[in-house]
């Protein structure tokens, strides 16, 4: 879509789309809402709650804000990057990670062959564009960016940027959400530091994390664009909470004795102390299901 008035009718459409959603009255308790079920649903990440729900509000909260909003959320197996898109997405858009207006892409799954760059790049471009163009407020999300080929960032990168228009679309209200796994190992690494130097879990900041998933990814370019939300490895007490909602979830009896026979199934390192979980809270399900009906 190069035309411009076409472009401007879309974000008019769009616009409209809001308008009729009551999006102005709607966002202030929608946020609160946000805030709660992270608050209530998501253990032992405090910097993501603040940083989210900040970020979010503002964002959405600001009919012209001056870029898109770019998060990339950092942090080991099972420790609720996934689990969090989803939650913005249900507080964002009606019908959540189903809405016409989120869209999900899986890097290992749609960009497998290095040597079709190009065709992925022409892909990007194109999926950004039809998709911003229907709706400027849409939700990207990006997963298993670690498993991105080289070079194919730079594709995105310019609808990340402060630029009014590209091509005569504007993409600044347009949020993006970059998930990996990449310096999984130095966030557990500095958080069990922390914990060893008797700094609580809660006390660990944000600054702090940011700097050590700077220094491991390296890429002084990107960070420009994006904010960076560390996800911190899942202790016991966390691993407890999820085996309960798992339990609820299937409105089985939570008893204490099952919960802890789910807890030694799962597997905690360091080999002696047993402070975070392998896996977090993934194969959590899994094995309450194995332990059910053992
Ligand atoms: N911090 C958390 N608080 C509550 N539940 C959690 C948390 N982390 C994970 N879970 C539970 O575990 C499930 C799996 O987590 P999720 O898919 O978000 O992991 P992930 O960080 O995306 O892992 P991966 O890097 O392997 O993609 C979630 O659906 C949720 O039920
Ligand atoms: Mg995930």
């Amino acid at each position: 879509m190069d035309d411009p008035s076409i472009a401007r009718f879309a974000d008019y459409l769009t616009e409209q789309w809001f308008e009729r959603e009551d999006i102005h009255n709607y966002l202030e308790p929608f946020s609160h809402c946000l805030q709660t079920v992270l608050q209530d649903k998501l253990y032992g990440q405090h910097l993501v709650l603040r940083a989210v729900v900040n970020h979010v509000r503002a964002h959405f909260e600001n009919k012209h804000p001056p870029k898109a909003l770019t998060l990339s959320f950092h942090g080991g197996i099972g420790t609720g990057k996934s689990y969090t898109a989803k939650i913005i997405a249900d507080h964002l858009f009606k019908g959540g990670m189903t809405s016409p207006f989120v869209h999900l892409i899986s890097a290992s799954k749609e960009f497998r062959r290095k040597d079709m760059i190009d065709v992925y790049r022409d892909q990007i471009h194109n999926w950004i564009e039809t998709n911003i163009s229907v709706c400027s407020r849409s939700l990207f999300i990006f997963d298993e960016m670690d498993k991105m080929p080289a070079g194919l960032l730079d594709t995105i990168k310019p609808y990340l940027d402060f630029y009014q228009q590209i091509g005569g679309i504007d993409y600044r209200k347009a949020t993006f959400l970059f998930l990996s796994n990449s310096a999984g190992r130095q966030i557990t690494d500095f958080t069990y530091k922390q914990l060893k130097s008797n700094v609580s879990r809660e006390s660990i900041k944000l600054k702090d994390m940011q700097n050590i998933i700077l220094n491991q990814i390296g890429n002084e370019d990107i960070s420009r664009f994006q904010i960076i939300i560390p996800f911190l490895p899942l202790e016991k007490r966390h691993v407890k909470r999820c085996i309960q909602d798992a339990m609820e979830a299937r409105e089985y009896f939570i008893s204490e004795s099952i919960v802890q026979e789910v807890m030694d199934e799962i597997v905690f390192y360091p080999q002696d102390e047993k402070i975070f979980t392998v896996t977090g809270c993934k194969k959590v399900s899994d094995k309450m299901e194995y332990v059910m009906f053992s």
